[in-house]
């Protein structure tokens, strides 16, 4: 597992074309920051009392410039995973599809349990599924809501490694190589390692290298 200290977009032009087999990644969207300033998200902020660090936020002006080289560093025949709020979504959906992606559908990450909120407390998440050219994926049995439990007390916005490790089986053979540009707690890079793939990433934050790498040893998760 190879981690590296970066802005995403700097560290994703370094890569050569046509070199990664799968994407998995959740950046830090504007509507998070939203969320947050509103103050319904408490764990998110920053305290004394808390581990947890808050992070940059990644503006939406900066999307079409990462979509361009993720199309550019994936193979053709590749698959794209991306976390996303119904908001932004709907920006991304068309940015992605003018950069050249294909979009088949966004795919309901179901958290069991209910979460924060006002007006219908959160359960889910969208994992929004893209491709570059043609690839099957490997179980056509599996359904468009995949239930995982959330993490409790974990980083910010942390995934399962369950959840991702689903993905990662659905669109990759051993050896592939699978890279999240935002990988925070590294749940992307643990799952991929765990099921035999090359692991790689970036992430801006120290806080973010320091829960990623003290996670390097994890013993492996039933998924
Ligand atoms: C939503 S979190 C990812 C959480 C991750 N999916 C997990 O399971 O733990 C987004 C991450 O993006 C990082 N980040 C913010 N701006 C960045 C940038 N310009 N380049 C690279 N990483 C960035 C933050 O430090 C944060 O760790």
């Amino acid at each position: 597992m190879q981690l590296v200290k970066k802005d995403a977009v700097s560290w994703l032009t370094t890569l050569p074309d046509s070199s990664v087999d799968l994407v998995i990644t959740d950046p830090p969207y504007e509507s998070l920051e939203k969320h947050r300033k509103i103050g319904t998200t408490t764990r998110l902020k920053v305290s004394k009392g808390s581990s947890n660090q808050w992070f940059d936020i990644f503006p939406n002006s900066r999307f079409e410039s990462l979509l361009k080289e993720l199309y550019r560093v994936l193979k053709k025949g590749s698959h794209f995973y991306l976390f996303c709020d119904q908001e932004t979504m709907f920006v991304i959906k068309p940015i992605a599809e003018k950069v050249g992606f294909k979009f088949w559908k966004p795919i309901v990450w179901d958290k069991v349990c209910i979460g924060m909120g006002y007006h219908y407390r959160a359960r889910y998440e969208f994992i929004l599924f893209f491709e570059k050219g043609k690839r099957k994926l490997n179980d056509l049995g599996i359904p468009d809501i995949l239930e995982h439990k959330r993490v409790y007390r974990g980083y910010p916005t942390e995934k399962p490694v369950s959840l991702i490790k689903q993905l990662i089986e659905q669109s990759t053979k051993e050896g592939e190589v699978v890279i999240d540009p935002f990988f925070g707690s590294g749940a992307t890079l643990i799952a991929a390692t765990q099921l035999n793939r090359v692991a790689i990433g970036c992430d801006i934050s120290d806080y973010a290298h320091e829960k990623a790498s003290s996670r390097k040893n994890d013993r492996k998760t039933v998924s």
